[in-house]
């Protein structure tokens, strides 16, 4: 499906949109000199940490630097070149864990999308495309036959991780919608429909939301159980996972044309909607005690670019509730979870790995880089299509 230009049709949202990117933008002028020669995951008083080094470099959030860069220098053009040589610098660090096959996982997604194949995207660099490429080799080289699934994890911690998919896989399935489009071998492309297929069979629920962790039988398929994952427990209803799911089903659609998708973004949308509390801050999980407040602002952010998305597919009042429910959360991140210190490097700050972690509530990259992305779709700004 072609993504075509398109603006945030409600004038308030567009203003507020524009504002809050140009503040954006602004802080991460600075902090892109900053934090030069790091990737970060998190902050600590204010200063990004660094996940670059060998040991560190395999952590599945280390795309979301480059992808905040290679946005920016899409928004600002060539005068920001600490943007391109952060991104590309990001990009070049990977390639220890790419040439370490026992050490991809299937977040290969996650990684390369907003760092190789972005860099691609925008100027063209064979050697880019190569990584891209490798990459979606491998992530389809986890594809489970008996089971039609992608594998998620390699084993950790004793586990035996050979049945588990998880439900965060579905933002990795365009990397293989990309691979297939680039190559013209379309076996890409049919072993994401088959991992997405799968997913909406056994992973979302028949009130919309969706399961964390499924475990298949690796011999002759089928479910055997399903798990509580970073959420609160086992039939809860992680946000993160619930955004993942209805970002990643739309993104199905927009590279398939296949309605089941987006009938599936809609349900979990829908049930994602009813959830959102009053103040529009959503917490770690819908399903959690009721005297527990801890907050996810990176559910937040994907759910309202998955959001945003849904709107664009629908015109007249369903399109205007996704929009409205997004705006809502965004403004909420906007007012209680953003940093807008300039001087400081993180920006949403509310954002929680895990239910059951000891710490909540804390910086963390892929917040701020979906309420970027969400900012430059509101704006129209959305040049560069990272999924
Ligand atoms: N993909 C892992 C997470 O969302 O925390």
């Amino acid at each position: 499906m072609e993504r075509t230009a398109w603006r945030c049709p409600d004038a308030d949202g567009f203003r507020w949109a524009e504002e809050t990117l140009k503040r954006t933008e602004h802080k991460f002028a600075q902090v892109s000199v900053r934090s030069a020669g790091k990737i970060p995951y998190t902050a600590r008083d204010g200063v990004h940490d660094d996940w670059s080094d060998d040991k560190h470099i395999y952590w599945w959030t280390n795309g979301f630097w480059g992808g905040i860069m290679w946005q920016l220098y899409a928004l600002t053009g060539e005068s920001k070149e600490q943007y391109r040589k952060n991104a590309e610098w990001t990009e070049e660090r990977l390639d220890h864990c790419l040439m370490d096959p026992g050490a991809m996982d299937h977040d290969s997604g996650f990684r390369w999308l907003p760092t190789a194949v972005a860099d691609y995207r925008l100027t063209g660099n064979r050697r880019s495309r190569d990584r891209g490429i490798l990459a979606a080799t491998n992530l389809a080289g986890r594809f489970n036959h008996a089971g039609r699934f992608i594998r998620a994890w390699n084993d950790w911690d004793q586990t035996d991780h050979r049945g588990w998919a998880i439900i965060d896989c579905m933002m990795n399935l365009p990397l293989l919608y990309w691979a297939s489009e680039e190559t013209g071998d379309p076996r890409f492309r049919q072993t994401a429909e088959l991992h997405a297929d799968t997913a909406m069979k056994s992973f979302v629920r028949g009130d919309g939301s969706v399961n964390h962790i499924v475990e298949f039988d690796i011999e002759h398929g089928g479910m055997v159980r399903s798990y509580g994952g970073q959420g609160y427990g086992e039939g809860s209803s992680w946000t993160r996972g619930q955004a993942w799911g209805l970002y990643g089903f739309t993104l199905s659609c927009l590279h398939t044309e296949n309605a089941a998708y987006l009938d599936t973004a809609e349900r979990i949308a829908n049930y994602f909607i009813a959830n959102i509390p009053e103040n529009g801050l959503i917490p770690v999980d819908f399903r959690q005690p009721e005297d527990v407040e801890w907050e996810d602002a990176t559910a937040a952010a994907i759910a309202a670019c998955g959001l945003i998305e849904l709107a664009k597919l629908r015109a007249g009042r369903q399109g205007r509730v996704y929009l409205d429910a997004a705006l809502k959360m965004l403004r909420a991140l906007e007012e209680r979870s953003c940093n807008w210190n300039p001087e400081e490097d993180p920006l949403l700050e509310k954002c929680t790995a895990a239910y059951h972690d000891e710490k909540h509530e804390f910086p963390i990259i892929y917040g701020d880089y979906f309420f970027l992305e969400a900012l430059l779709k509101l704006t129209g700004n959305e040049t560069l299509f990272i999924w």
